[in-house]
């Protein structure tokens, strides 16, 4: 029996936002997940769906609100799945998104950090540089209805623009619903803005072509709509100086390169880098970079992680290679459970683990805590204001290399 019921409705107390936006409460202990919620503040809630050891509830009022409320600069928020956190002032969120990062190290990763998790920021809207437009069609002599999906549903929920979006992506977007319904537009259409203007997958007449560019200090990165790149613009260099870190050393290795990132400025201070990714597009744009980077001591592997680790162990076990100094590793959302064995079996002296996901990235370093290394220092970067998602860069150090 779970002491709750679907349609009652409730009085609680938020405890803390969970990653994924939701705030949690409880109700005689028993948890419940509310949305649209801030830490501290009194609210009423109607349950709407009730599992085995939790339900979901919608909020209805808000009778004691936390001073960290504001009022969500963009109509389509609560209903747009777009954003989770617009009803938070800018530094709350930066605040929840730490604690997303102790509380994932603490409960799954077993990982006490005491240290401060600072948390790197910038402009709070207009900093996206990717979008991807969920289009419906409506009938024969209608445009079609061009968004992003509503919160936890497959339906588009139309936004006239968006206001995390750079401006020039918003243009974008309503050159899109001047085409109109006879360009067949497709159900999913990636965009992405870089100098050469706005790039689309699949590519629409009037669109740049790919790849289009984006500056990152003095060096230039080509990209695609289809194939990774980091979405914010405003913090691209800030990370990359941070994941690569400013010792030098004989050679690097950059595991999930995407278009080379990280390759290229880990080729400044290391005489040889490879980077390895699995996606061929990103690979042939990421091949591209390194030569308009100047960057001849680097090359980009078309292969998957788990196989490059075991063949740079085999060459090692031979004694045809050395580990390297460093591995910056930047795996997708899922983490790199399969490779991190492989990892802590190389034994570099250093580990740069970037994450987008702070309960893959806590399961991942445990692996490492266990095989001798220890954590230097944990970074949060606020990659994506707005929403609920946030970027960790966490480095590492082998003991015996101290
Ligand atoms: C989060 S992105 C990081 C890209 C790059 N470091 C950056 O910041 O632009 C992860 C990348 O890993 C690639 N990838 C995913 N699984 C992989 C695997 N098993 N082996 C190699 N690359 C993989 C994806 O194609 C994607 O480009």
């Amino acid at each position: 029996m779970t002491p709750v019921a679907v349609g009652e409705l409730l009085d609680l107390e938020v405890e803390r936002i969970a990653f994924g936006g939701e705030g949690v409460a409880r109700h005689e202990g028993f948890v419940v997940f509310v949305p649209l919620v801030a830490p501290g503040e009194r609210i009423r809630a109607q349950v709407r769906e009730v599992r085995r050891t939790f339900a979901r509830a919608e909020l209805r009022e808000v009778l004691a609100p936390s001073p960290d409320r504001r009022s969500a600069p963009c109509r389509h928020f609560g209903t747009c799945g777009g954003c989770q956190l617009q009803h938070l002032h800018h530094p709350a969120q930066l605040r929840t998104k730490v604690e997303f990062v102790q509380h994932a190290l603490k409960r799954i990763g077993g990982i006490w950090w005491q240290r401060e998790i600072p948390i790197r920021s910038a402009q709070e809207f207009g900093y996206r540089i990717r979008a991807q437009w969920q289009i419906a069609p409506r009938g024969p002599d209608q445009p079609p209805a061009i968004g992003f999906h509503r919160a936890g549903s497959r339906e588009v929920c139309e936004v006239e623009s968006c206001p995390i979006l750079v401006p020039e992506l918003n243009a974008g977007l309503a050159r899109l619903r001047g085409m109109g319904a006879e360009h067949g537009l497709p159900r999913v259409l990636d965009m992405a803005a870089g100098a050469e203007g706005v790039a689309t997958d699949p590519p629409l007449p009037g669109f740049a072509v790919e790849p289009i560019t984006q500056g990152v200090g003095a060096d230039t990165f080509g990209f695609a709509p289809q194939t990774f790149f980091q979405g914010n613009r405003v913090l691209l260099q800030e990370l990359a100086a941070h994941a690569v870190g400013e010792r030098a050393g004989y050679a690097a290795l950059d595991l999930y390169a995407g278009v080379g990132l990280f390759t290229v400025p880990l080729a400044r201070n290391h005489a040889q880098v490879t980077g390895v990714e699995s996606d061929p597009h990103a690979v042939r744009i990421g091949r591209a970079n390194l030569a308009r980077n100047g960057c001849e001591n680097a090359t980009l592997r078309s292969a998957r992680v788990e196989d490059a680790l075991r063949s740079l162990l085999r060459a090692v076990a031979a004694g045809k290679a050395q580990p390297p100094d460093l591995v910056v590793l930047d795996p997708p959302r899922i983490g790199a459970r399969a490779a991190m064995p492989l990892l802590a079996q190389l034994a570099a002296p250093r580990v740069h683990y970037v994450s987008c996901d702070p309960a893959t990235m806590a399961r991942d370093l445990r692996v490492l805590l266990g095989a001798d290394y220890r954590l230097l220092d944990v970074t949060a970067f606020d990659l994506f204001p707005q929403t609920y998602h946030v970027e960790t860069v966490a480095r590492l150090a082998l003991a015996a290399a101290e």
